[in-house]
């Protein structure tokens, strides 16, 4: 096998048969693509395309194959990932499965790649005499244009030879990948990569044609994805975490500030104020910075219980050692504010990458009053003597 084209599928039964027809006409060796050519479906449907896909592979005259996901983890990225792991080449082909990635354009990457003097050739809307007439409608042109710009700004050297980071349209030799170190989730896989580590790249213009048939799966939801994507890819998840803090702590002025303008006490406000916002900061970052870790870390109660208890322990301890600070040290009690609260969101940050989201141990022996507890339960359950 010389090429593998990975084809991620969200319903787009409509659109299979016609797929493959066209990739196999250019994959007859007329136009320069490889005969050697097979197509993997990396689907998370939940309507009858993998059933579409079967029918079409048992007919086609190149290799069909369909990896269906019940679980689909890391959404389109994901199945992107799954199938460039799957693949039987290590040239692997990432197009959409709705034919706005026109098939023709694949003996074009393939040429190009052929050079063998880049890692990865991306199929550009935005290169010179490439467009982006499919997108829906101005609004998209427009999210589309003004994120590749923000993104190419965050990104000026990883990116200085690519003009449209946000396409799905690319041909990869997947040993330039480190799998381990990519973080796939939602819809720009190909910034994940480009982000994570320096690569040749060559980039070919092509015209982003319209659907042929069903509806696009992207979102608004998707958008909000992205921007946790690039916040987290170019500033760690430290960013993130100083956000959602700085959030907590202007809805913490709010509330106070709204429940004393009510005629509720001042202690009794700061303390709703300050137990809402820590509540909403755990919710925030178990969202949005720790998403990948919460599955092998302990429970959510476990975590919560911890956060919760790490964050009272340390506006109780905080608040006395401002006080200290101010009566010894002849600091004001706003810079000694300011410098705790830094200190405290070092510790806050460490505390829950380190402890509240650490890795359960595997087969870690049951401590001891779970042991005394189970070992209780068994005698009280065994079989009496009577
Ligand atoms: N397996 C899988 N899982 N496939 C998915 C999922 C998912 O959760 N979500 C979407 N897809 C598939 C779709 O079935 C389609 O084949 C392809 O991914 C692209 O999805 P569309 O719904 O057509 O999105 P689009 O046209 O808005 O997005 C295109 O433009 C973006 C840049 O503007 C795609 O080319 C994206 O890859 C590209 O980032
Ligand atoms: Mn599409």
């Amino acid at each position: 096998m010389l090429l593998s084209i990975v084809v991620p599928t969200y319903n787009e039964a409509p659109n299979i048969a016609e797929l493959v027809r066209r990739v196999t006409a250019v994959v007859d060796g007329r136009m320069g693509a490889p005969r050697e050519t097979e197509i993997i479906f990396v689907d998370d449907s939940t309507d009858d395309t993998p059933d579409v896909i079967r029918e079409v592979a048992a007919s086609a005259s190149l290799p069909v194959r369909l990896i269906h996901r019940d679980r689909p983890v890391g959404g389109l990225g994901g199945a992107v990932m799954a199938g460039i792991a799957a693949a039987e080449s290590d040239a692997c082909l990432v197009m959409d499965g709705d034919l706005q990635h026109p098939p023709e354009e694949i003996a074009q990457l393939w040429r190009r790649f052929s050079r063998g003097d880049v890692d990865l050739v991306i199929a550009s809307r935005y290169a010179g005499g490439g467009t982006s007439t499919g997108l829906a409608d101005r609004t998209r042109v427009m999210v589309s244009k003004a994120s590749t710009a923000v993104t190419r700004a965050m990104f000026p050297i990883r990116l200085k030879d690519v003009s449209d980071p946000m396409t799905g349209f690319f041909l990869i030799d997947r040993r330039t990948i480190d799998a381990a170190q990519l973080r796939p989730r939602g819809f720009k896989i190909l910034l994940e990569i480009l982000a994570r580590r320096p690569m040749r790249v060559a980039e070919v213009p092509f015209d982003f044609a319209d659907r042929h048939a069903g509806q696009s799966k992207a979102s608004v939801r998707q958008g909000v994805h992205f921007l946790t994507q690039l916040t987290a890819l170019r500033f760690g998840k430290m960013s993130l975490f100083a956000i959602i803090g700085g959030l907590g702590a202007v809805a913490n002025v709010a509330i106070v500030w709204a429940l004393t303008h009510i005629g509720v006490d001042y202690i009794v406000a700061a303390i709703i104020a300050a137990e809402a916002t820590i509540i909403g900061n755990f919710l925030l970052q178990e969202r949005f910075v720790f998403q990948d870790m919460r599955e092998s870390a302990s429970g959510v109660w476990q975590r919560f219980a911890k956060s919760f208890a790490f964050n009272n322990a340390e506006a109780l301890i905080r608040i006395p050692i401002v006080a200290v600070m101010v009566s010894t040290g002849h600091i004001s009690a706003v810079l000694a504010t300011a410098i705790t609260l830094i200190v405290a969101f070092f510790v806050r940050f460490m505390f829950h990458s380190l402890v509240v989201y650490a890795p359960r141990k595997p087969g870690a022996a049951p401590s001891r009053a779970r042991r005394f507890v189970e070992e209780l339960d068994a005698q009280a359950s065994a079989p009496g003597e009577l």
